[in-house]
């Protein structure tokens, strides 16, 4: 499927500032929008997405709107981020400002800021913009799944997550497959002033290392007191068939599981002869390619029918920081 014309794309900005749904295409994974200054309209995202109402949606902006509309202050950190990292997959938690609505940050004085590098949200965000009185309009957006499920990373996959929402309920724009394939990096700079260092609240498609070279030093680890993240739930980004994970040595003696079965998903190469029941499926060694392949991978498996879906499990190491974060939130979902 092409991306979505200028026309549809104009259409879904009309939508959006009618205080309905549109989902559309980003780099990380799909995102279901709605004006971020509505509650009403975020409100709905809530419920199509069945999120319990107190966890924040990042608001997302064209790169022509100004961050400054809906935070208290941008501090000389978070400005070096943003231009070392937007447009990209880096969602920034700032002080949120007082005008911004309570419902886009789940209470918290914060907001999440994401200014997306694909072209299909980029004219969507930029033309929603515009349509604002005051120019600076941000469009609010999870990732397009019901709560808990796997990111969506093509258009047909939103439409089968909502299948009670037709085309005038939700208006689905088409962007191909997500770049990424996992969502943004969450880095909260919304506590400098107090003395708390950047914090990785989830990471994601910008690694630890590349926030490092611009910070100076690896971003701290989320502390008690830091602002509360759904996707850091320990069981998350689950497909519906079980998932578990396992050494790339138990891997090459394992018997498989009788009567069952099974999808193993292998780095690089098989480590010998399949197990009875036991289909190999090759993964790239590449963490780019893994994570841009991952959630439609485990989409398929579980319309294959499959009993189980085994992940060998990736290297440790930055580069695969967000992969395994995935990975292991996956196989968290089935744990006893
Ligand atoms: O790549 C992405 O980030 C995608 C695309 C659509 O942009 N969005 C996404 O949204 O993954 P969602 O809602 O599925 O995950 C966003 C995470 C949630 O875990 C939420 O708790 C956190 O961001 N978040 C948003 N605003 C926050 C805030 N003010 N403070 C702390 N966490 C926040
Ligand atoms: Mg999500």
């Amino acid at each position: 499927m092409p991306d979505s014309g200028h026309d549809k794309i104009v259409e879904a900005a009309h939508r959006l500032a009618q205080g309905r749904l549109v989902a559309f295409p980003t780099e990380t994974v799909y995102g279901l929008g709605a004006d971020a200054e509505n509650p009403a309209a975020v409100a709905r995202i809530y419920a199509a997405k069945k999120r319990p109402a107190n966890h924040p949606v990042i608001v997302h902006l064209a790169p022509d709107t100004d961050p400054g509309y809906w935070v208290t202050a941008i501090s000389p950190v978070a400005r070096k981020l943003m231009a070392a990292f937007w447009p990209g997959p880096l969602t920034l938690i700032l002080p949120r400002a007082p005008h911004i609505p309570d419902v886009v940050s789940g209470g918290q004085d914060s907001v999440g800021l994401r200014c997306p590098s694909h072209p299909v949200a980029q004219t969507l965000l930029h033309v929603f913009a515009a349509l604002n009185p005051h120019g600076c309009g941000g469009v609010a957006a999870p990732s397009a799944n019901q709560f808990g499920q796997v990111s969506p990373t093509r258009a047909e996959h939103v439409r089968r997550e909502f299948p009670d929402l037709d085309a005038q309920a939700l208006m689905i724009l088409e962007g191909g497959d997500s770049e990424v394939g996992i969502e943004s990096t969450i880095l909260d700079v919304s506590r400098l002033k107090h003395g708390v260092p950047p914090t990785l609240l989830r990471p994601g498609g910008i690694s630890a290392l590349q926030l490092a070279e611009v910070l100076g030093a690896l971003p701290a680890q989320p502390d008690a007191a830091a602002p509360r993240v759904s996707g850091s739930l320990k069981a998350h980004y689950a497909p519906h068939t079980p998932v578990s994970l396992m050494s790339v040595q138990a891997l090459a003696s394992w018997p498989g599981i009788a009567g069952q079965r099974v999808a193993a998903c292998v780095l690089g190469c098989v480590p010998g002869a399949a197990p009875a029941g036991v289909d190999w499926v090759v993964l790239p060694t590449d963490p780019a390619v893994y994570a841009h392949r991952l959630y439609a991978l485990l989409r398929e498996l579980d319309e294959s029918g499959y009993d189980r879906i085994v992940l060998q499990e990736p290297p440790d190491g930055p580069a695969w920081q967000g992969v395994n974060d995935r990975i292991h939130r996956a196989a968290a979902a089935f744990e006893e």
